[in-house]
């Protein structure tokens, strides 16, 4: 047979093969690292799903001409013991700086130990941080030079972060909620650093990643533009204190997909410059819920708009879906729709508190953070106390366009002030 073929046809078989190899490899190592030890088909805490493949697929960018730089390779040991601080900074800067598609690594099955780190641009062309290992926080305090943060990614662009579903940040935490003043009132109240913030960047993709027991708040996005979050467990138990699971601010256009977090405070916070943020497909508690505010702190100036929450469930959490700024701020809190809610023995299941005082007193005062044009629709479940819906709005700057529409909450009653509120379709508890 093989005699028989002509000049073309072996042309022809070639090209076929080329093509079917071609087939393989494009859905084999699109991601730039391949997946040799079966991370995404085994051992995932992180479910991935058809979704998250053709995203890789589609990236397309981190092919052939990829270069990867480990951190093993500047000496990092990742036996969770010695401090790798040194040798991620060397390899950061030469993933940094490094010319054509560009991948940083951090190795699976290895913990590496981390004092605060600094990964910071603008970089050459740096398109993937993959964690595909643990970073594990140093729980010495006076190792944090920067009192704030202990991982920090600033002025990258373009860049994902992606744990191939083996990768976790640990905070380690514990040492800090101990010291914390709302756990030891002997304490003085300081701040703990903050996992991972992720500062000034534009086109984020981070995924299939886990951040647990943060020191403080878990995920800090702050001044961003187009970030996607998607297949991320957060995780911190439920008395951990400031333990936020995603904090959002000064960042527009976010997505937070398929996202579990089960945190000692907010689930997701939303604060001060966050527009255009969708979230889907979340799971909450233990936490706070989804928070919007504080707002209006000490009589600021507060904005955030187009918050668009469509398909989440909230259990055994402090609150569901919660507004709340302090009197005596300005600005607007406005476009918000909650829709696809589920709630499972929450507190405050839906709540917008315009009164909202976390210090031993606030003074009373006439201004306030205008609340408007907020929807909830599709929203179902129990309430773990006796009111299950609360709107206690400012007096001179009532809440003007509540709109409930399919609300069926058990076990509670509505206590509402100030509010203006229209009822679609079934409403249970009514505002009276
Ligand atoms: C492509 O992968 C399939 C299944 O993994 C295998 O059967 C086939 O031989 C591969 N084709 C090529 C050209 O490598
Ligand atoms: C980042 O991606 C955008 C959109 O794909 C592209 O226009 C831009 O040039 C990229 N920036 C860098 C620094 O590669
Ligand atoms: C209402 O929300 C639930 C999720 O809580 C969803 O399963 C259901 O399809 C939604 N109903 C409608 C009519 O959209
Ligand atoms: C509204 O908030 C204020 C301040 O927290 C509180 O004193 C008041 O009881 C609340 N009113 C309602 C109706 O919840
Ligand atoms: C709701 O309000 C009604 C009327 O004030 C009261 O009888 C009932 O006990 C309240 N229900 C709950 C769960 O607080």
């Amino acid at each position: 047979m093989a005699r028989c073929c002509g000049l073309l046809t072996i042309f022809i078989c070639v090209l076929l093969m080329l093509s079917l190899c071609q087939a393989n490899l494009s859905s084999y190592v699109d991601d730039g690292y391949g997946h040799e030890d079966g991370s995404f088909e085994s051992d995932s805490l992180l479910k991935l799903n058809n979704d998250d493949v053709l995203t890789l697929k589609s990236s397309g960018e981190t092919t052939s001409a990829s270069s990867t730089v480990s951190v093993a390779s500047f000496g990092a040991k990742g036996d969770g013991k010695t401090d790798d601080t040194q040798a991620f900074e060397k390899a950061w800067k030469k993933a940094c700086s490094t010319n054509g598609v560009t991948n940083f690594l951090v190795p699976k099955g290895k913990s590496y130990l981390l004092t605060s780190t600094q990964f910071k641009g603008p970089c050459k062309s740096l398109r993937n941080f993959q964690i595909l290992g643990s970073l594990s926080a140093s729980t010495k305090r006076s190792d944090y030079k920067d009192k704030y943060h202990w991982l920090i990614l600033e002025d990258v662009n373009n860049l994902s972060i992606d744990g191939g579903s083996t990768g976790v940040i640990n905070g380690n935490g514990k040492i800090w909620w101990q010291n914390s003043c709302k756990i030891d009132k002997s304490k003085p109240c300081t701040t703990a650093p903050t996992a991972l913030t992720l500062y000034n960047l534009r086109n984020l993709n981070m995924k299939n990643l886990r951040v647990r027991d943060a020191q403080q708040i878990q995920v800090s996005i702050e001044n961003c533009n187009n970030v996607d979050v998607n297949n991320v467990v957060v995780s911190a138990p439920g008395d951990s204190p400031n333990t936020d699971g995603i904090h959002i601010t000064n960042t527009k256009n976010i997505r937070v997909s398929k996202s579990d977090i089960g945190t000692g405070d907010d689930c997701i916070s939303i604060e001060d410059g966050t527009q255009n943020l969708q979230i889907s497909d979340l799971t909450c508690g233990p936490g706070h819920g989804i928070s919007i505010g504080s707002l209006g702190d000490d009589n600021s100036k507060a904005y955030v708009s187009g918050i668009y929450v469509d398909g989440a469930k909230f259990s055994e959490s402090d609150n569901g879906v919660r507004i709340k700024t302090y009197q005596g701020g300005s600005g607007t809190a406005k476009n918000i729709k909650f829709q696809n809610i589920q709630m499972k023995n929450v507190k405050n299941p839906i709540i917008i508190d315009q009164n909202y005082c976390d210090k031993d007193k606030c003074e009373d005062q006439e201004s306030a953070v205008q609340v408007k044009n907020v929807v909830y629709k599709n929203i179902s479940g129990t309430s773990a106390t006796d009111v299950a819906i609360t709107f206690n709005c400012s007096e001179k700057y009532p809440c003007q366009g509540i709109v409930l529409e399919n609300v069926n909450i058990k076990g509670g009653n509505a206590s509402c002030k100030n509010a203006n509120v229209k009822n679609q379709g079934t409403v249970s508890p009514k505002c009276s």
